[in-house]
């Protein structure tokens, strides 16, 4: 059963732009992800994470590369049929919520049952389980902006789970909340892939779910790579001078065309105020065009 393939994606690519603006965003990425298979993608910030999730998603349009989502190619589907594919297959989940504000928190779960062809039959039955199972059901008649942030993520779970899809993408779920709540987040992910058999996909910059996903996908420009087992791809905070590492830092800033990280916000702020400040000394990129990192 766990044979099955829910996602497969050959010579995937995406170019932003043309001509000397061109970015190759991703860039000729393949992989295979399995039904019921917990899968994380990793790796520093502007190396195509959301860029590739998107695309996986049916959310943007690869500029080249064949998507199968369920055996059913979707990269020559036509604008028309995408967005039935998207509603009964996929559920989507991103860091900023994107909950509807003028909806309660059940009306958002049930809001993607509306765009499935009979799909509403069973869905308020299938939203109280849902409020249920997240412990929502107290909240269900609130407006999100009366809800805490790790509500607000759970009724975004459960609006993923209304259609009932084989695959569950998340865009940095845990990346707006606290430390605590986002590991909350992170272990209702982890279970729907290991208790319902979902395909799960999750980018982040999370450490802890390493040791239990199945496999972790490290993208770097665009590209996946192998990387050992504590590897680390350090580059220097120009600030304050410590070690960051880029596969985990969350914290970047493009300057002239480099990219630097930064190990807090109060680095990266004073940075952006002052950035010559801080290049005399720093800016000697080793091996990398591209960022002020060495590793
Ligand atoms: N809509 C866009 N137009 C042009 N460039 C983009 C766009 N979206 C992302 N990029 C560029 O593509 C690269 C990958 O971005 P992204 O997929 O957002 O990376 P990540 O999610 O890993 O931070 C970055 O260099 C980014 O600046
Ligand atoms: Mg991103």
């Amino acid at each position: 059963m766990r044979e099955k393939s829910i996602v497969r994606a050959t010579g995937l690519t995406k170019v932003y732009g043309s001509g000397h603006t061109a970015v190759r965003a991703v860039d000729n990425v393949s992989l295979d992800v399995r039904e019921g298979e917990l899968v994380l993608i990793m790796g520093p910030s502007g190396s195509g994470k959301t860029t590739l999730l998107s695309m996986l998603g049916g959310l943007l349009r690869p500029t080249s590369g064949h998507i199968f989502i369920n055996g059913v190619e979707i990269t020559t589907l036509s604008e028309a049929r995408l967005p039935d594919i998207r509603a009964r297959e996929i559920g989507f989940i991103f860091q900023a919520f994107n909950l509807l504000s003028s909806l309660t928190a059940e009306e958002n779960i049930l809001f993607p049952a509306g765009l499935v062809p009979g799909g509403d039959r069973r869905a308020r039955q299938r939203a109280s389980e849902l409020l249920d199972r997240l412990a929502l059901s107290p909240r269900r008649r609130h407006l999100p902006r009366d809800l805490s942030g790790g509500e607000k993520q759970r009724v975004a779970i459960a609006r993923a789970l209304i259609n009932s899809p084989r695959l569950i993408l998340a865009d940095e779920p845990t990346g707006n909340l606290d430390s605590k709540t986002g590991h909350e987040v992170m272990m209702i992910l982890h279970d729907i892939a290991r208790d319902e058999g979902r395909t799960v996909i999750i980018v982040t910059h999370d450490p802890r779910l390493e040791d239990v996903a199945d496999r972790i996908l490290w993208l770097e420009d665009g590209k996946i790579r192998d990387r050992k087992e504590d590897a680390h791809l350090w580059a220097q905070d120009p600030v304050c001078r410590m070690k960051v590492d880029q596969w985990t830092a969350s914290l970047f800033a493009t300057y002239q065309g480099v990219r630097y990280f930064f190990c807090s916000q109060r680095c990266l702020d004073k940075f952006r105020r002052e950035p010559q400040a801080y290049l005399v000394a720093t800016a000697k990129p080793q091996g990398s065009e591209h960022t002020s990192g060495h590793s």
